[in-house]
């Protein structure tokens, strides 16, 4: 089911027409479907049905207050990475007990925050944190309950720079020495062990790396337990993928997911956690974009539009590959042409396709970049002084701005100037 679909020629976001928004707000912006994430959510919360679980919505994929709202009021969790997240979190309404707490540098101040404002679980990453916090709770009298995660040395067949699960990655303690850190973990008073969390990376498209990661798991977890740990919970980590193009092979459904969870760790009698992100947000916005010319090169034709590798790095960072459509439908049997699509930032990698092949179009007519719901707005930056672009939020037939626009003056106000130029 997709919320944004053309009706009688136009783009529409549930039941609002994008070139109304467009109108409005000014281009570029996001745009988010309300009932898209509704949907992502539940999908993965009736994969897990039958079983003791949370889903926390790993919030780095969007993080607007309105999406956490959202998502919150449906039961969510949220795996944060930092303090701005936890804070974020728990901004949104989500209490500490529905927040786990990942990333590999966590500070003494973060881990403070949240063992003050409460915290479902620290995921561990290394001995030396494992330390930091286990000091931190005996300081404030707190016991900090944590899991600690794994590197299971598993090829998630997926982007070198979003791979997570192989020995050579920076995360997790590696599988290996796991029994030695929980002994190390157990003889600390300000920690209570409760689990074991693994993530093997992000916009998986097979179930067979989650499978080989979960069953080394359930393999730990019956050691851990007859070395005498309690483990009670299992953080399993994102990365379901999503299909970016209509064309290609879909990635598997998180109910297909969730069946695989309850075959290779469901005898455990384990609470499980997922931590999805790209799959509730990423087919829940779009970047609508306007052309602003259409330049003829020497073989080739640009298309030079508004929004940028600062709006949206994927491209650029990842080599993703985004569909990009016309906010009016082209009539059937159109003549199609072939454009590389460009952003005004001045560097040769601000391309977001090449040779992409769609119906003609002119300067001022909008476009859109589907499936850019997650790591789009959250990754942006403002080079070359570009203000970030807003965030808009639709819910059935109503539209919200849940960021605006900042003016180019906030942008310039934020700096300071030193007193020696007075
Ligand atoms: N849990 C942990 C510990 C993670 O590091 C991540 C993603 C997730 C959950 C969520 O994974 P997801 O379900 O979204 O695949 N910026 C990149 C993606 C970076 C993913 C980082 N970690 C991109 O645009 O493709």
């Amino acid at each position: 089911m997709d919320h944004f679909i053309y009706r009688n020629g136009a783009l529409f976001a549930e039941d609002v027409a994008v070139a109304d928004i467009a109108a409005q707000v000014g281009t570029p912006f996001y745009l988010y479907s309300t009932a898209t994430f509704e949907r992502h959510f539940r999908l993965f919360d009736e994969a897990l049905e039958g079983v003791d679980h949370l889903v926390c919505y790993a919030m780095k994929a969007a993080s607007n207050q309105a999406i956490l709202k959202t998502l919150a009021a449906l039961g969510a969790g949220m795996d944060v990475v930092s303090g701005g997240e936890y804070a974020r979190a728990k901004a949104a309404g989500v209490p500490g007990d529905r927040i786990v707490f990942s990333g590999v540098g966590k500070t003494v101040d973060e881990i403070e925050t949240a063992l003050t404002g409460g915290i479902r679980q620290f995921n561990v990453e290394s001995e030396p944190e494992m330390e930091a916090i286990n000091a931190v709770a005996l300081r404030l009298g707190v016991v900090a309950p944590i899991t600690i995660r794994v590197n299971p040395d598993v090829d998630a067949k997926t982007h070198a720079k979003i791979a997570t699960g192989k020995s050579e990655n920076k995360f997790g303690i590696p599988i290996s020495r796991a029994r030695e850190v929980y002994a190390h973990a157990a003889r600390l008073e300000g920690l209570k062990v409760v689990g074991i969390d693994v993530h093997i990376g992000s916009q998986l498209t097979q179930l067979e790396p989650f499978r080989l990661a979960y069953e080394k798991v359930a393999e730990l977890t019956v050691q851990l337990r007859a070395d005498g740990h309690e483990i009670t919970r299992l953080d399993l980590g994102g990365g379901l993928g999503i299909p970016y193009t209509r064309s290609n092979e879909a990635p598997p459904l998180p109910v297909e997911y969730g069946a695989m969870i309850k075959d290779t760790l469901g005898h455990l009698g384990c609470e499980i956690e997922i931590e999805p992100g790209r799959l509730i947000a990423g087919n829940a916005g779009i970047l609508v974009s306007k052309v602003i010319y259409v330049k003829q090169g020497e073989d080739r034709q640009f298309m030079i539009v508004d929004a940028a590798m600062n709006d949206l790095i994927r491209p650029a960072m990842y080599e993703a590959h985004h569909d990009i459509i016309a906010v009016t439908e082209p009539q059937a049997g159109t003549e199609q042409a072939a454009y590389d699509i460009v952003g005004p930032v001045c560097e040769t990698g601000d391309t977001f396709a090449k040779s992409r092949v769609l119906p003609p179009v002119e300067a001022g007519d909008l476009i859109a970049f589907r499936s850019a719901g997650a790591y789009g707005a959250v990754m942006a930056s403002e080079y070359n002084s570009r203000p970030l672009i807003p965030e808009v939020l639709v819910k059935g037939g109503d539209y919200a701005v849940i960021r605006k626009r900042p003016s180019v003056e906030d942008m310039i106000n934020r700096d300071q100037l030193p007193e020696w130029f007075d």
